[in-house]
């Protein structure tokens, strides 16, 4: 819940009667925005005032076997759900213990799903949910995690599936963009036939020539060579008449790694390039860092680029746009906000802290900052503890945090939303030394002053 507090604008709360509100809204009294509405989920939601085709999310604990007819009801809530959402269904398994029964039985609502093949009891298997979920219009289970790991000891099953995707004459085309010399490496060759074979018409581009209009790419360019660093000016004016021939389409621009592991610096260069051509072109170009061009990395290149696709600009969360295939995980960067406050609420108490002060060696060189243990005093009578929940922290202290991060395991640093140029170069600093920085970000500082 708390996740989807801070993502969503806005949730919805619901049950066929309207008389769990008053406890729900009591639990969750601290989540603004969240609506209780009385929704009949084996019936159309359309009719019952539910916006279709919207929801990112939807959680269904134990609800679905209580209604009459399973296939309906997935119906319904795949109308619910926005084409890349989300179920959740908690469901309790047949193996579950049978006091369920006894529990249960007593109440009529356990037996809805008698003409539905479920006569002894409302709860199916695992196989049958798929089953139900493919023939609702889900692409069948994504993931099933039981309640516990032993054999015949489940009693809950947590299922995640996602919508199908719409086979409707699906036609999938991609320009591949390489240079003339790429064009007969075993790489681009063996990329094209992968997706050949995955259904896509593939059309490919050589840098220079116009791609095909309303045609997403898939840039070849920087995966061997980097492609910005010392650049001649004939490919660069390429490049530009290429970004001004775009029109509609987007690009997925293969590089080398340039955020995790084994670092390639000069293949960055496009990173920063692909970031402010994003935000001043509003061209969707996302980037793929690989770690390997070799057939491990086909499936991922069809991967990302299958999202890359559906792509949602308008939404109000922006869609990913950096990539990384390390060590046979796609992986994406992403900050989640969350309040300070509540962050330092979750910090179990450290009582091994030691105190620090900053000692300057010799005035007026930076280099001499050090930070030196300082032992703490028992406190007097007339003494105040002031415990600091933050700093401001600025390019010119980054000597003093180096320093410290000789010695530091991890760091917390609170941050201005604008002292994030800041925290780069710290970053830069720290993770080269071995120290793994701990990011709060924090967008009102001005409150977390008043904290402190
Ligand atoms: C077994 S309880 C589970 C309650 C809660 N979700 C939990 O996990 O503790 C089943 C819930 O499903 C609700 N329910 C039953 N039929 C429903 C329907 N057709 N549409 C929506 N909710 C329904 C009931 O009102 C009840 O709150």
């Amino acid at each position: 819940m708390k996740y989807i507090q801070i993502l969503t604008t806005s949730d919805s709360y619901t049950d066929i009667s309207s008389g769990f509100f008053g406890t729900a809204q009591q639990r969750f009294a601290a989540y603004q925005g969240l609506e209780y509405k009385v929704l009949d989920i084996g019936k159309d939601p359309a009719e019952q005032g539910f916006e279709v085709g919207t929801y990112d999310l939807i959680i269904a604990s134990n609800v679905i076997h209580a209604t009459p007819e399973l296939h309906t009801t997935l119906k319904n809530v795949r109308k619910l759900l926005q084409p890349n959402g989300r179920f959740f269904l908690q469901e309790l398994l047949p193996s579950s213990p049978q006091f369920m029964h006894l529990i249960m039985g007593v109440l009529p609502g356990w037996w809805l799903g008698e003409a539905d093949g479920r006569p002894n009891e409302p709860i199916v298997s695992i196989a049958r949910w798929t089953e139900e979920l493919k023939g609702a219009g889900f692409a069948g289970i994504e993931a099933a995690v039981f309640d516990d790991e032993r054999e015949g000891f489940h009693i809950c099953a947590n299922i995640i599936a996602r919508p199908a995707a719409t086979q409707s004459n699906d036609y999938q085309a991609v320009t591949l963009l390489y240079r003339a010399e790429q064009k007969d490496t075993v790489f681009v060759q063996e990329v094209e036939k992968f997706l050949v074979d995955r259904g896509f018409e593939v059309d490919g581009c050589v840098l220079g020539e116009i791609p095909r209009s309303s045609q997403d790419i898939i840039s070849l360019l920087d995966v061997d060579t980097p492609f910005i660093d010392d650049i001649q000016e004939e490919p660069f004016e390429q490049f530009k008449t290429l970004l001004d021939s775009i029109g509609t389409s987007g690009i997925l621009w293969l590089t080398k790694m340039v955020q995790l592991g084994d670092v390639e610096p000069k293949h960055s260069l496009f990173l920063g390039l692909a970031r402010t051509i994003r935000s001043e072109l509003s061209i969707p170009l996302a980037t793929l860092e690989l770690d390997t061009t070799d057939a491990v990395s086909y499936d991922a290149i069809v991967k990302v680029f299958n999202k890359f696709q559906k792509r949602d600009i308008s939404g109000q969360i922006d869609p990913d746009w950096e990539f990384a295939f390390s060590n046979g995980k796609i992986q994406i960067g992403r900050y989640h906000w969350i309040e300070v406050t509540k962050e330092l609420a979750l910090e179990p108490a450290n009582d091994n802290i030691q105190a620090v002060k900053l000692e300057i060696g010799q005035r007026g060189l930076l280099n001499s900052l050090r930070w030196v243990q300082y032992p703490l005093q028992e406190l007097g009578p007339n003494d105040v503890v002031v415990d600091p929940r933050c700093v401001g922290i600025n390019f010119k202290v980054s000597h003093s945090w180096r320093k410290l991060s000789g010695d530091a395991k991890s760091i917390r640093i609170f941050l201005s939303r604008w002292e994030l140029s800041t925290m780069k170069v710290l970053d830069l600093v720290l993770k080269a030394q071995g120290s793994s920085v701990r990011l709060v970000l924090k967008s009102n500082i001005s409150r977390l002053e008043t904290d402190t």
